[in-house]
């Protein structure tokens, strides 16, 4: 199965912070937000991943993230000219995807919670069709919304609705077949002037092929898309790290519990950034 991280866009909902440099490579408390999204592939056990910026931004990910040596994962990068929309993705991603799978995140939004990889795990067993995911929340109108019949079948799926049939909206985490590419080459811009990631929801839904997972209350997943939004999500993931002493989204410690890097890589990429709490932590874990 490939990754990919869309972190394209202008931002505009959090200017003037985001003026001059990507969303995604902003703090969310200690790390750059794409580090989240990131960790995510990253505990799905996706080694390759293409990460899709705008022009402008796409030089920023590369000095950050490099080809992926240093977390034993392979890094592409694909510019998005213009911000067409979610589904554009896999257009844009075809030559990456090859014949595989394939998995969406967006680089702004964060998941955290008890049991995320066993469930990353059991979606990725079930690929035939689309996987995605579904949250409880009372925010819904700003959302794709799937809504349910009495034995929880999908009845549909919505963008943005004014009048929202449901309160679980659709998070930025999606699993594909191969059959996304040529379905994506089908899709028309919405009025927003997207290609719509739900409307090619709707064309596994109306194929029968669209499997949802619902998230339980006890899961956290966090957009951060504006100044808001960025500030609860840098002080829940300083709540947890400081009580708990473990880290959300270290990207190296993923690595090498994932068997990726050894002990020497490890212990090399903490003392590079030992001044720092987050550099220490990654010392830390030999003990
Ligand atoms: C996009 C999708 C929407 C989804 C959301 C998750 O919204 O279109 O269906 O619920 O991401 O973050 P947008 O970021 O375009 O507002």
């Amino acid at each position: 199965m490939k990754g990919i991280i869309l972190a394209g866009g202008s931002a505009t909902r959090l200017f003037p912070s985001s003026k001059s440099i990507s969303k995604q490579i902003m703090p969310v408390y200690d790390k750059p937000m794409i580090y989240y999204s990131l960790s995510t592939l990253m505990l799905a056990k996706i080694r390759e991943v293409l990460i899709i910026s705008t022009p402008r931004d796409l030089t920023t990910f590369k000095q950050l993230l490099g080809r992926g040596d240093d977390f034993g994962m392979r890094f592409e990068y694909v510019v998005q000219n213009v911000p067409n929309g979610l589904a554009q993705a896999f257009i844009l991603g075809e030559k990456f995807i090859g014949d595989d799978h394939v998995c969406l995140v967006l680089g702004d939004n964060i998941f955290y919670g008890h049991g995320f990889s066993r469930i990353l795990h059991k979606v990725q067993l079930q690929i035939e069709g689309a996987y995605i995911f579904g949250y409880y929340t009372k925010m819904n109108k700003a959302y794709g919304v799937v809504s349910f019949d009495s034995i929880g079948n999908v009845l549909s799926i919505e963008e943005k609705p004014t009048y929202p049939q449901s309160y679980y909206v659709i998070p930025g985490l999606y699993f594909y077949d191969n059959s996304v590419i040529e379905k994506s080459k089908r899709l028309k811009l919405s009025i927003r002037g997207e290609y719509e990631i739900t409307d090619l929801n709707n064309i596994y839904l109306n194929e029968k092929k669209l499997k949802v997972f619902l998230f339980g209350r006890g899961f956290v997943w966090l957009d951060a898309g504006n100044s808001d939004s960025l500030l609860d999500a840098a002080c829940f993931v300083e709540t947890i790290q400081k009580k708990q002493g473990f880290y959300i989204a270290c990207i190296e410690e993923i690595a090498w519990r994932n068997g990726w890097i050894d002990n020497e890589k490890l212990k090399q990429l903490g003392k590079s950034m030992c001044k720092t709490e987050y550099g220490r932590y990654i010392l830390s874990l030999f003990n």
